[in-house]
C-alpha cells in the first residue's frame, strides 16, 4: 500500500476513534437504561448464544470486546462461563460505570484501549464475546486480525452485529410509515443515514466522513469475507438475542418516542407497526435479522 495512503488511514482511524470515545463517554451513565440492558439480560443471552455454538463457550480467560457497561464480562464471570472474564473498551466511562457495577467480583476486570490494538499477548483467550462494536471500527478487517491474534487456537469469538439484509427491511418500513403520510423528521433522518451506509459500504473515506460513531451496516458476505482475510476459516451465523419476533412494535416505539410533541404519528406508527407484527412479524424476523451472530472458530 502506499504510503501516503497508509497515513490518511491511519489519520482516519484515529478521528474515528475520537468520535466513538467522546460518544460513548458522554452518553455511559444512561446508556444501560436508554437501551434497556441488564446483567440479568447477558446471563440468559449466555446459554441461548451456547446452544448455537459447536462447542463449550467457557473456558479460563475470556474477552468482551466493546464491553460498554460490563454486562456481558459480567454474566460471563458470574454464571462460571470463565475464571477470569476481562471486559475492553475504548470509552473510559463506559468501563468506569462496568467496574462500579462489578466492584465486588474480583473474577471481571476491566481495561481500556481499541480492539485494532489489544493489549495482550498472541493466543491468550479462551473464548472472545461482544455485541455490537465491530460496526463502530472502520477498517473493521484490522480488528477481526486482532481478535484472531489474542484468540487460543481452538478458541471461539462470538458477537453480535447490524446486517445489511434486516436494515433493508427497516428500510422499507420505514418507507411505508412515510408513504402513509406521516411526517416525521426522525425517520427521514434515519432514513439518511441507512442509505447512505448502504451506498458508501466499503468506502472508507466516506464512512469516516459521517458524523456518528456508527460506521457499516454489515452483509453477510462482507461480515465472511473479512473474517476469513483475518484468518479465521471456520464462519458460522446464529440468531441473536434481543430481537425478538415483537422487535417491529418495540422498534417503532422507540424510534417515535425519540421524537417530541408529535402524538399523532406516534399512535400512527405504532399502530401500524403492531400490524407489521401481526403480519409478518416473525417471518420478517426469520427471514431479516438485524442483527446477525457470528462465530468464528481459531483452528
Ligand atoms: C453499541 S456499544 C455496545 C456496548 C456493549 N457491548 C453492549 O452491547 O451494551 C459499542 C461499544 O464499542 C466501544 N468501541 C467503539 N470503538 C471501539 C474500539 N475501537 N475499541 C474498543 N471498543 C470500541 C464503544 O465505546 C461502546 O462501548
Amino acid at each position: 500500500m502506499q504510503r501516503a495512503l497508509q497515513a490518511r488511514l491511519v489519520l482516519m482511524s484515529i478521528q474515528s476513534e475520537q468520535t466513538n470515545i467522546e460518544h460513548f463517554d458522554r452518553e455511559a451513565e444512561r446508556y444501560d437504561e436508554q437501551f434497556n440492558l441488564s446483567v440479568e439480560i447477558d446471563r440468559h443471552r449466555l446459554p441461548f448464544l451456547q446452544q448455537q455454538c459447536r462447542q463449550p463457550l467457557s473456558g479460563r480467560l475470556a474477552l468482551d470486546i466493546g464491553c460498554g457497561t460490563g454486562n456481558l464480562a459480567y454474566a460471563m464471570a458470574s454464571e462460571g462461563f470463565a475464571q477470569v472474564s476481562i471486559g475492553f473498551d475504548i470509552s473510559f466511562g463506559m468501563t468506569r460505570v462496568a467496574r462500579r457495577k462489578t466492584a465486588h467480583l474480583s473474577s471481571c476486570q476491566f481495561a481500556v484501549g481499541s480492539v485494532v490494538a489489544i493489549p495482550f499477548a498472541d493466543s491468550t483467550f479462551d473464548v472472545a464475546v461482544g455485541s455490537a462494536f465491530l460496526h463502530h471500527i472502520v477498517r473493521a478487517v484490522d480488528a477481526l486480525r486482532e481478535i484472531y491474534r489474542v484468540l487460543k487456537p481452538g478458541g471461539v469469538a462470538t458477537f453480535n452485529e447490524p446486517c445489511a439484509e434486516g436494515y433493508r427491511f427497516v428500510e422499507f418500513l420505514l418507507r411505508s410509515i412515510q408513504d402513509a403520510g406521516v411526517p416525521d423528521p426522525g425517520i427521514e433522518s434515519y432514513l439518511d443515514y441507512l442509505v447512505y451506509m448502504r451506498v458508501h459500504e466499503g468506502d472508507i473515506e466516506a464512512l469516516e466522513a459521517y458524523p456518528l460513531p456508527d460506521k457499516h451496516i454489515f452483509s453477510f458476505a462482507a461480515l465472511r469475507a473479512m473474517a476469513a482475510e483475518a484468518g479465521f476459516k471456520d464462519i458460522s451465523f446464529g440468531l441473536s438475542m434481543g430481537f425478538s419476533p415483537n422487535h417491529w412494535q418495540r422498534y417503532m416505539a422507540e424510534l417515535l418516542t425519540a421524537i417530541p410533541g408529535q402524538p399523532e404519528s406516534l399512535k400512527h406508527g405504532l399502530s401500524l407497526a403492531k400490524r407489521l407484527d401481526e403480519i409478518i412479524g416473525k417471518t420478517a424476523f426469520d427471514a431479516f435479522p438485524i442483527h446477525t451472530q457470528l462465530f468464528l472458530y481459531k483452528d
